[in-house]
């Protein structure tokens, strides 16, 4: 009917590119895709499936925009909230200030993770692109001054509190959500329900759609349409390789400070701060 040709017709006009209202910002490595996943099986929300890079890349901000970056976004409705995860943002400077301006009502998911875990995650990452990069230990210790080799930005990643004063300048404290990566690894219902609520997305998640996959070691999720399973690709959870107790040490007294800070400018402790 006419009627009903209207009501679709404005539905249509309704969907539309938006500004993300949530930002997944960091860390690398910290379980950002598994929190982004989680939030697409929600019906009110909408994701790129890739990451976008755009505050923490100078050329996309200069040569395409703003309106580039709103192309890169699926359409959403109105009563959908459109979410993006792009890791890097963390730790570069300028890009709490530049979503500020985009979005100044912008909430921001950061997971944070065992420093010196998430350091060897990076390693395994950088390894299984590049086969020939040395040892994890030759790598991280400086063959120089036998210090921690704080010329990897990966290094320097893991001082999480060197980054976070940047975004805490921006955005208010309660615009900010963190989660602690082995957290949401073991828990991930109870995680997500807590980021329901910062998000003000209706109550969504059960039990069932999370099960423990043994042979993966992880959670994986079961889509309530389908009945089908769905985890995270290979290259997530990928198998670390053993580190020596002495480099672990010195890894843990190197982040020590930071992790300390980190505590103090957040008000929160970690189980490994
Ligand atoms: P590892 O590969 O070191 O185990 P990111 O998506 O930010 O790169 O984070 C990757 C990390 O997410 C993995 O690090 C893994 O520990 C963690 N993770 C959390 N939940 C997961 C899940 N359900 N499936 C796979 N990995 C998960």
């Amino acid at each position: 009917s006419a009627q009903n040709d209207q009501i679709r017709r404005l539905t249509m006009v309704k969907e539309q590119n938006r500004f993300p209202s949530c930002i997944i910002f960091g860390v690398s490595k910290g379980g950002t895709r598994a929190v982004c996943e989680y939030l697409k099986l929600h019906p009110d929300v909408v994701a790129p499936s890739d990451e976008i890079h755009f505050y923490d890349n100078l050329t996309l901000q200069k040569e395409k925009g703003v309106d580039w970056y709103l192309r890169q976004m699926p359409a959403s409705k109105p009563n959908q909230i459109t979410v993006e995860k792009s890791p890097d943002y963390f730790q570069h400077p300028q890009s709490a200030r530049l979503i500020y301006e985009t979005n100044n009502c912008t909430k921001l998911l950061l997971l944070l993770r065992d420093p010196v875990e998430r350091l060897i995650s990076q390693y395994m990452q950088l390894v299984e692109k590049n086969p020939s990069l040395p040892a994890f230990e030759e790598w991280v210790i400086d063959p120089i001054t036998g210090e921690v080799n704080v010329k990897h930005p990966s290094v320097m990643v893991s001082a999480y509190s060197q980054y976070l004063g940047d975004w805490l300048s921006v955005f208010p404290r309660d615009q900010i959500h963190i989660i602690e990566s082995d957290s949401l690894r073991v828990h991930p219902l109870e995680e997500m329900k807590i980021v329901e609520e910062f998000l003000k997305i209706r109550p969504y998640f059960t039990e069932g759609d999370f099960y423990f996959n043994v042979s993966r070691g992880f959670y994986c999720n079961r889509i309530r349409a389908t009945g089908k399973t769905k985890c995270l690709g290979k290259s997530k959870g990928r198998e670390h390789i053993p580190v020596k107790s002495e480099i672990l040490e010195r890894l843990h007294k190197f982040y020590l400070p930071y992790n300390q800070e980190l505590n103090r400018i957040l008000k929160m402790k970690f189980p490994w701060s």
